[in-house]
């Protein structure tokens, strides 16, 4: 199982998420078993202008902070200034074991400069920065893409079969335009005709929120690898239970909950995230935590009572304490 050299333990991935994916959630996810991590998306142009206030090493540690026990760790890059681009990358190689280039995201600054999803729009574009990212990296080099701009230019076939000539390692399929959101299903048959057309490896990211979901995706895409978002930020230990399934192989049973979460299990990857929090960032920012506690209780059965209160804490032990209250369904 790899993707180039790059040799992979199991096909399952913590996918790239902005606001969450700091060093602490990275290593938690790793240790419960996804055999790579991503960045969010480091913005060429921010990070250039970080390195020429801070210097290489202080940008480095502000927007990646890179740890050695998560490797191996892809760095996802976002951009449009190939300059820019080309010098980042020079930079965060050595660093990283795969470079991602983003071009499914949908947020207006970044399409404001003529970045992320704008260049499924105007593929000419994509294809000319693609050439020369492809010359810049040595290491693994993966697309992340939507399934096109809106439900009348769906192009992420003919873009697929493009970058694969182009010299792209793998690529990554979020099956839903970039009007869509996140609204109806993201469209499996479409990544498995992505599959069945190119010869490179298709990691699949879109609604798998549990080990059922995970092996209905490799049914009906025949995908390569899959990308857990949600699903992780909800419930890191998703990864434990996708693991058991892909060692056993059998298929699981469809849960009736769609996070399928166990309380020891929520319980023990709280109390391992504040542990990491305080042994690995550069921050102690408690609203960060609060979000983080927020996910990980999200859909606890005592939620509505537990928000307010967790919103309220005025530290890391009372959030801890009121952490300790949560209890999901008794399966
Ligand atoms: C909070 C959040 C932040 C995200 N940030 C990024 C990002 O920085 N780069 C990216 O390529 N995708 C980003 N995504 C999209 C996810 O990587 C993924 O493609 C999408 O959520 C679908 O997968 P899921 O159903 O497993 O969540 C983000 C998603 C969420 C929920």
């Amino acid at each position: 199982m790899r993707i180039k050299n790059l040799e992979l333990d199991n096909p399952f991935f913590l996918a790239p998420m902005e606001a969450v994916n700091c060093t602490s959630f990275r290593l938690l996810c790793k240790k419960r078993g996804a055999s790579l991590v991503f960045t969010d998306m480091v913005d060429a142009d921010i990070f250039m202008e970080k390195v020429s206030e801070l210097g290489k090493e202080k940008a480095i540690k502000l927007l990646i902070n890179p740890h050695p026990e998560e490797k191996p760790l892809a760095i996802q890059l976002g951009g449009a200034n190939i300059e820019t681009l080309k010098k980042t990358i020079a930079i965060i190689e050595p660093i990283a074991d795969l470079i991602d280039y983003n071009i499914g995201c949908p947020l207006p600054y970044m399409l404001g400069k003529k970045g992320g999803c704008y260049l499924m729009k105007h593929p000419d574009q994509l294809y000319k920065i693609i050439k020369e990212l492809r010359i810049a990296i040595t290491k693994p080099f993966t697309v992340k893409m939507r399934s096109g701009w809106d439900k009348n230019s769906i192009n992420a076939l003919k873009i697929a079969k493009e970058l694969e000539i182009l010299g792209v390692d793998a690529l990554t399929i979020h099956a839903r335009t970039r009007v869509q959101k996140y609204q109806d299903k993201s469209d499996w048959p479409l990544v498995r005709k992505i599959k069945e057309s190119v010869n490179i490896p298709i990691i699949l990211s879109g609604d798998v929120t549990n080990s059922y979901l995970a092996h209905m995706a490799f049914a009906h895409t025949k995908c390569d690898f899959i990308m857990i978002g949600r699903g992780a930020k909800n419930n890191p230990s998703i990864f434990v239970d996708l693991n058991n399934y892909w060692k056993t192989k059998k298929q699981p049973i469809k849960p009736t909950n769609i996070y399928d979460k166990k309380t020891d299990m929520v319980k023990r990857d709280f109390k391992y995230f504040i542990e990491l929090y305080e042994r690995v960032e550069n921050r102690n920012n408690l609203s960060e935590l609060k979000d983080h506690t927020l996910w990980f209780a999200r859909e606890c059965q005592n939620n509505k009572e537990l928000t307010q209160k967790f919103l309220l804490a005025k530290n890391k032990v009372q959030l801890h304490k009121l952490f300790n209250k949560v209890y999901f369904r008794i399966k």
